[in-house]
């Protein structure tokens, strides 16, 4: 026995003409929800009129009311069965209702696509089983109704059902159930009737009491957004909302996407006379102490390490627009996600769907009050959840300037797993540091991290360079990005999230060599600029970003491995420069322009930045000696 008495939350989707108002008439029939007296009254007026009844006018006759306002519960239609109690959320393809569901303020549980036996499955079909990939509904019931028109034949309902799972599974969209239904004479809508003996799976409603009803926010795994951190006497107390799951003092939280660990000390009380907690759930503001000064901020994610949210710096989102100019391709905004503020770039705009005709095209730009499938790039990593697993931390805003935008949920989940894994885990200190080891090279440790296009020089220049200051004595070695992928970075492709972690990566690796005395010259195009600047993080002293500036048209032209040759063919996608975006760094410590210049000229340049930039004076060796 449930003892969640919430309803449950479903939409019945599908072409009018294809029964969908009769089939909820019918439910509601049959689950003795409709007022009384409701259809006699209406079969009454059908014979004086001398027109068939038809389930429908039930559905019209309560809209009618509805519409008059005299039902308080404008947008939903509620009934129970033995199981558990539903509400039907009304109105597919409106706008209202759009817009709702896409930016998670409203959300269903599970659907029912009605489709006509008889007719089959018709572009209208494909377009509601498209809002249903839309609104991520993993628990659907097809109807395939009318099964009267076709004599109840089995051939044809499975001719039926084979084409819109088709069609489904083409989009994604998994099917739990299909079942032969006759709304109008009620076959198979409460229970199995006699006219489909061949059909052994659950009625309509059936189907429905079997489906899970989403768990309570308490039941989630812990998301618990930091809200501020407030300094009291010596102690600091990070506030915030539990907004799904649990926490208890001894709880060792993480906080993404800092990875930083720490346990629960205490739970501060709020107010007077309140007894210290031993643990909070849910909807609860709290303010925790931890037993460690770990660096915490506002926008940060508290989870349990086992369960933490997803981390990417792209976005899967599927949205509803608001704004007055539209959406494009390369603009920037402000996302907000729980407390969290993320500058993100639209990277990408797979899909726009029209909300009147639910129609989908391929667009260059979201006009206001479209949906669309877009793809964000944060500057930083994104906590998060997919809408469907936690919609707490998988629903978020877009803001531009001061204005809300834009409404929208996280289609899936992705990127690069939240990175930090390890727990336990101490660093100890090295005991040769950096300057000892520089006082013994003749130079310091470091990164010189060249980025450009691919063609524009940074392989053959970082050679050379490595080559050079290698015969001069100098600890020197070359990351290079072909190289890598050969090994380090073999599991990984060219999708931005494979890029950023390719660069996190070689960006590591990068910061080890130059601890351990070396300078290394990397050769990546890293396209992004939040990669390279991530990189930049891990050791700001010791990094120095280059751009190796060749146009594309020189690159181009150059072309040494045949590469955009082929890419403009169409036989590389997301090639950089062609079909992928290439972001100049705003400021980098040296610009290398090629264009005009012999290999050897940029060689020597970079040679000499670094002899001015890395070695010891004279001084600082001399000193070091002790003269
Ligand atoms: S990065 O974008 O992740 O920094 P990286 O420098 O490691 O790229 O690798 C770039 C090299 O991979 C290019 O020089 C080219 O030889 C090869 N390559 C293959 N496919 C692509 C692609 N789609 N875009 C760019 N480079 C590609």
């Amino acid at each position: 026995m449930t003892t969640n008495i919430s309803p449950m939350k479903i939409v019945v989707v599908g072409h009018v003409d294809h029964g969908k108002s009769t089939l909820v008439g019918r439910i509601l029939n049959e689950t003795g929800a409709l007022p009384d007296g409701k259809v006699e009254y209406l079969k009454d007026v059908c014979e004086k009129r001398g027109m068939p009844f038809e389930w429908a006018f039930v559905m019209d006759a309560l809209q009618a009311e509805r519409d008059q306002g005299i039902t308080i519960d404008t947008a939903q239609i509620r009934f129970r069965t033995e199981a558990r109690p539903y509400v039907i959320i009304d109105a597919p393809g409106h706008k209202e209702f759009l817009k709702n569901m896409i930016t998670g303020a409203a959300s269903a549980e599970a659907a029912v696509l009605v489709i006509d036996a008889d007719e089959g499955v018709q572009e209208q079909s494909r377009r509601h089983g498209y809002l249903l990939h839309l609104l991520g509904l993993r628990q659907i019931a097809v109807a395939v109704n009318k099964m009267d028109l076709v004599d109840f034949g089995q051939a044809r309902f499975d001719e039926v059902k084979a084409e819109i799972v088709a069609y489904l599974n083409s989009i994604g969209v998994e099917p739990t159930f299909v079942i032969p239904v006759a709304a109008r004479s009620g076959v198979n809508i409460s229970s199995a009737s006699p006219e489909t003996p061949w059909y052994q799976g659950p009625s309509v409603l059936g189907a429905l009491d079997l489906f899970e009803q989403a768990r309570p926010d308490s039941d989630l795994p812990l998301r618990f957004p930091v809200q501020d951190v407030y300094k009291f006497d010596q102690r600091r107390i990070i506030a915030g909302r539990i907004e799904s799951g649990r926490l208890r003092v001894g709880d060792t939280l993480v906080f993404a996407p800092t990875g930083k660990s720490a346990r629960i000390a205490t739970i501060e009380s709020w107010g007077v006379n309140q007894v210290a907690a031993v643990a909070a759930g849910a909807g609860q503001s709290v303010g925790i102490t931890l037993d460690e000064q770990i660096f915490v901020e506002r926008g940060q994610v508290a989870s349990l390490a086992e369960r933490a949210p997803s981390q990417s710096h792209t976005l899967k989102a599927r949205l509803f627009w608001l704004g007055r100019q539209p959406l494009k391709v390369g603009s920037r905004y402000k996302l907000k996600l729980a407390t969290a503020e993320h500058a993100v770039e639209v990277i990408a705009i797979e899909r726009v769907i029209d909300v009147e005709d639910l129609a989908n095209h391929q667009g260059a730009e979201v006009g206001r009050n479209a949906v669309a499938e877009v793809v964000f790039r944060g500057k930083t990593p994104i906590a998060h959840d997919s809408f469907l697993d936690n919609p707490r931390l998988g629903r978020f805003v877009v803001v531009e300037g001061y204005d809300i935008v834009g409404g929208g949920v996280i289609a899936e989940a992705g990127g690069v797993q939240q990175a930090h894994k390890s727990t336990n885990i101490t660093a100890v200190e090295h005991k040769v540091d950096g300057e000892t080891r520089a006082l013994a090279n003749g130079h310091r440790g470091g990164v010189v991290w060249l980025t450009g296009l691919s063609g524009s020089g940074k392989s053959t220049i970082s050679m050379e360079v490595e080559r050079q200051l290698f015969l001069k004595g100098w600890q020197v070695t070359v990351l290079d990005g072909d190289n890598v992928r050969h090994g380090l970075c073999s599991d990984l492709g060219f999708s931005p999230d494979d890029r950023a972690e390719n660069i996190r990566r070689v960006g590591e690796v990068a910061h080890l060599f130059a601890k351990a005395g070396m300078l290394v010259v990397t050769a990546f195009i890293s396209p992004y600029r939040a990669d390279r600047d991530r990189v930049r993080t891990i050791g700001p002293d010791a990094f120095h970003e280059v751009f190796v500036n060749t146009d594309l048209d020189e690159c181009e032209r150059r072309d040494p491995k045949g590469l955009y040759k082929k890419a403009r063919a169409g036989q590389i996608p997301e090639f950089t420069g062609i079909s992928a975006p290439y972001e100049a760094p705003d400021s980098p410590e040296m610009v290398l322009e090629t264009t005009g210049k012999s290999i050897d000229e940029c060689v020597a340049a970079l040679i000499r930045y670094m002899e001015a930039n890395f070695s010891l004076t004279a001084r600082e060796q001399t000193e070091s000696w002790g003269f």
